[in-house]
């Protein structure tokens, strides 16, 4: 059995940046609220005339996380390199075409097989997980993970408690095989939600939307925000309890933790639950929003640029990854970087 390690990090992020200010002229409501109740200010929203979409996002996420292996391995690892690109969305631009096999073609990775796959809010860490297992078996060497989410595609933007949540981006990382393997631990946990406390009710898969149906806005977020709080309250934690359980650490020994970023509050009740300092949690929502399965990559790609988290390859640092959301889907992975 191999081992893997990640070896670079990219986002793709648009242009267009949407106030709470903006969002005030929109509906009822206040940046103070906003901000109290999420951490939230502003969040980034593509512009389709600037030829921003998923693929786009994606694919410039994908680049750079490749362009960083000059970085952050000791070798620099090429497009051409790359035999599997996994991507997480729930938002691609295609109902097919996978969004992967877009970004395949988008960078020119002749040599990579490509699939989506969709968890929602969770899926970068589920896709991380199935680009270790990969690896592990043998099967890939160079292993691309992208998360991206454009959820204003599906925003009702007259409804105050959806529309302030979102915000569209990807986040992408490589994985390359090694004898050093940096991955502790991985625990991903599914729990079919019947109450369905987050969904787009109908995108016109099951049954083709009516007119009806398109004027009720039916193909867009329906969230019971209280419902999903609470299951978040509890999923991240335990998550990352048996994320270092099985990694054989505690969370006190972990340097950084990269949580979803869905709402501050949550993050703060993980911090306290556990005593750790506020911190080591990378947040950066209050700029970019909850992007869903983009987040935790962005947030990594963003600490490192900023150099809050420092890449020393002599010294690896232990990082947990974790997240939550629609399916209802939660997980966490313990891993040196
Ligand atoms: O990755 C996806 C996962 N999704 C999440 O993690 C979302 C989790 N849930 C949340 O983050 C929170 O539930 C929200 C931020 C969505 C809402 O915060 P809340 O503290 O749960 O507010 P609430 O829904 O209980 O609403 C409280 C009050 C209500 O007024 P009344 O009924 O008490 O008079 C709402 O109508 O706040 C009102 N309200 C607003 N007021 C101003 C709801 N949205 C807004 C708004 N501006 N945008």
């Amino acid at each position: 059995m191999k081992g893997a390690k990640i070896v670079g990090w990219g986002s793709g992020l648009p242009k267009k940046v949407v106030t709470n200010f903006d969002l005030e002229k929109l509906f009822e409501t206040s940046d103070d609220w906003i901000f109290q109740r999420t951490g939230i200010k502003e969040r980034r929203v593509v512009d389709p005339d600037l030829g921003e979409n998923a693929v786009s996002l994606g694919a410039e996420a994908a680049l750079k996380a490749i362009e960083s292996s000059s970085k952050y391995n000791d070798k620099q690892i090429n497009v051409e390199d790359i035999d599997l690109i996994i991507c997480a969305t729930a938002t691609g631009d295609y109902l097919f075409p996978s969004t992967a096999c877009l970004i395949q073609a988008k960078i020119g990775a002749v040599n990579a097989t490509a699939f989506d796959l969709s968890a929602a809010c969770s899926g970068f860490i589920f896709a991380l997980n199935s680009a270790y297992n990969y690896i592990k078996v043998g099967q890939y060497k160079n292993v691309l993970v992208v998360g991206v989410d454009i959820m204003s595609r599906f925003t009702d933007w007259s409804d105050r408690r959806t529309a302030i949540l979102f915000g569209d981006g990807a986040g992408a990382c490589l994985l390359t095989q090694c004898d050093d393997d940096a991955f502790k631990s991985f625990f991903i946990k599914s729990k079919g939600d019947v109450e369905c406390s987050l969904n787009v009710p109908n995108t016109g898969g099951k049954y083709p939307l009516s007119q009806e149906q398109i004027t009720e806005k039916q193909a867009m977020v329906y969230m019971d925000g209280q419902a999903v709080y609470q299951f978040a309250v509890k999923a991240v934690p335990e998550a990352l309890e048996n994320a270092c359980a099985q990694a054989g650490v505690e969370p006190q020994d972990i340097d950084w933790f990269i949580p979803h970023q869905a709402n501050m509050r949550i993050i703060q009740s993980a911090a306290k639950r556990f005593k750790i300092p506020l911190e080591k949690f990378i947040c950066n929502i209050d700029h970019f929003g909850n992007t869903s399965a983009a987040s935790i990559p962005i947030a990594m790609d963003e600490a490192l640029a900023l150099g809050t988290i420092k890449f020393n390859p002599s010294k690896r640092q232990k990082l947990a990854l974790v997240g939550f959301g629609a399916g209802l889907t939660w997980g966490a992975s313990v891993l040196e970087f």
